[in-house]
């Protein structure tokens, strides 16, 4: 089997290489490292075993072409990307030409040169916009759904923000070249994915982040953190061998999986607000966690939790991880990464 996994050197495409490359499977790692510690994790796979790296942008149809023409390729997990709502904000043209363009560039490839193989689309549940018809309360730590908890799939769509909007193209293209040209693609919508590998930042990777904050305030590095909005915005956690789990499970599940959708998440039993995060680590860590509280995001969904069912039925997969599980190997994984940075 030959695998492409653009964003390769990413927090989850690296996780998914080093599985791939685990299994003992042919692992062509395309990435063009401008993602603050994908050159660490590339380090990292070449010393797992054995990977071809091409460094690429996907934004470069030519260089994607030769890839494709010169490589047996069976199976695409397309995970490259500009990944935060606020970059796109700041640069929404950007983020066009690399989520928009940049997949286009993807699926063309696929259609003309490896039109058997499979291809998985890393979207987000930001397709969803800000999930108006579903009524929430709001408790003391926490929004909460009055009825239903979960989101499913045939949440109509509303793209906002431009990143919404790119991922939603992006999404809606592989649906459409599965309908129309017969390929084999698969859009997983995801919310929040957490682990080991990832470089989080204040832009994105929210679970990280707040790790790294409190083992900062924890050793009374840096107790001056923030927050948009009051903190009770929920997100169901999953942790990323879960994740990279699922990749794997589309792919050998194609059949049924193809021209299809799923929402892709830890489910409701994994779901934390960010004030239970920070409560959960300050009592952790035992350290008092006081973020300074800033306007909300634009278009921060109040509460994501996806509906899983649809794809543990078709992938024959489900999450493993816990929450507190979860957290302790992210834990575990920032203050080995922080004590590196110092070192
Ligand atoms: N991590 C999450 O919680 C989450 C949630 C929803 C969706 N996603 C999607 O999953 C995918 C992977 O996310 P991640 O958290 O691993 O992000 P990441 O930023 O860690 O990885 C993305 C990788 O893509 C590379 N890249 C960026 N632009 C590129 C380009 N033009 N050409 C080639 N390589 C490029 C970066 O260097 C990076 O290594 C992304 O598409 C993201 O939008 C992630």
């Amino acid at each position: 089997m030959g695998f492409l996994v653009t964003g390769g050197c990413g927090f989850v495409g690296s996780n998914l290489s080093a599985e791939l490359i685990h299994r003992g499977e042919e692992v062509l790692v395309l990435d063009n490292l401008s993602r603050t510690g994908s050159g660490r994790n590339l380090e990292w796979l070449r010393g797992l075993g054995k990977i071809e790296f091409v460094n690429q942008d996907i934004c470069n149809l030519a260089g994607l072409e030769s890839l494709f023409r010169s490589n047996r390729i069976d199976c695409v997990f397309h995970l490259a990307g500009q990944v935060a709502m606020t970059a796109s904000l700041a640069d929404p043209m950007k983020d066009f030409q690399i989520n928009v363009a940049g997949t286009m560039n993807v699926l063309e490839c696929v259609r003309r040169f490896a039109p058997k193989s499979t291809v998985v689309y890393a979207s987000s549940n930001k397709v969803y916009g800000e999930i108006e018809d579903v009524d929430l309360v709001e408790l003391p730590t926490r929004y909460e759904p009055v009825g239903r908890k979960v989101i499913g799939e045939q949440t109509p769509l509303q793209f906002c923000t431009p990143y919404g909007c790119s991922k939603g193209a992006a999404d809606q293209y592989m649906l459409e070249y599965a309908r129309n040209f017969g390929v084999n693609s698969i859009v997983f919508r995801h919310s929040t994915i957490y682990g080991g590998r990832q470089i989080s930042s204040f832009d994105q990777g929210w679970v990280g982040w707040f790790c790294q904050k409190a083992l900062e305030a924890r050793d009374n590095r840096n107790a001056d953190f923030s927050i948009n909005g009051n903190g009770k915005q929920v997100r169901d956690l999953l942790y990323v061998s879960d994740a990279v789990a699922c990749y794997l499970a589309a792919h050998e599940h194609v059949e049924a999986a193809r021209g299809q959708v799923f929402n892709i998440g830890g489910g409701y039993e994994n779901s934390m607000s960010i004030l239970e995060l920070l409560a959960y680590l300050g009592a952790r860590l035992s350290v008092k966690l006081t973020p300074r509280e800033l306007p909300w995001r634009a278009n921060d969904q109040r509460y994501f939790v996806a509906d899983c069912s649809k794809a543990m039925q078709a992938l024959s997969w489900k999450p493993l991880v816990d929450k507190e599980m979860g957290i302790e190997e992210t834990l575990r994984w920032e203050t080995a990464r922080m004590e590196k940075a110092s070192a």
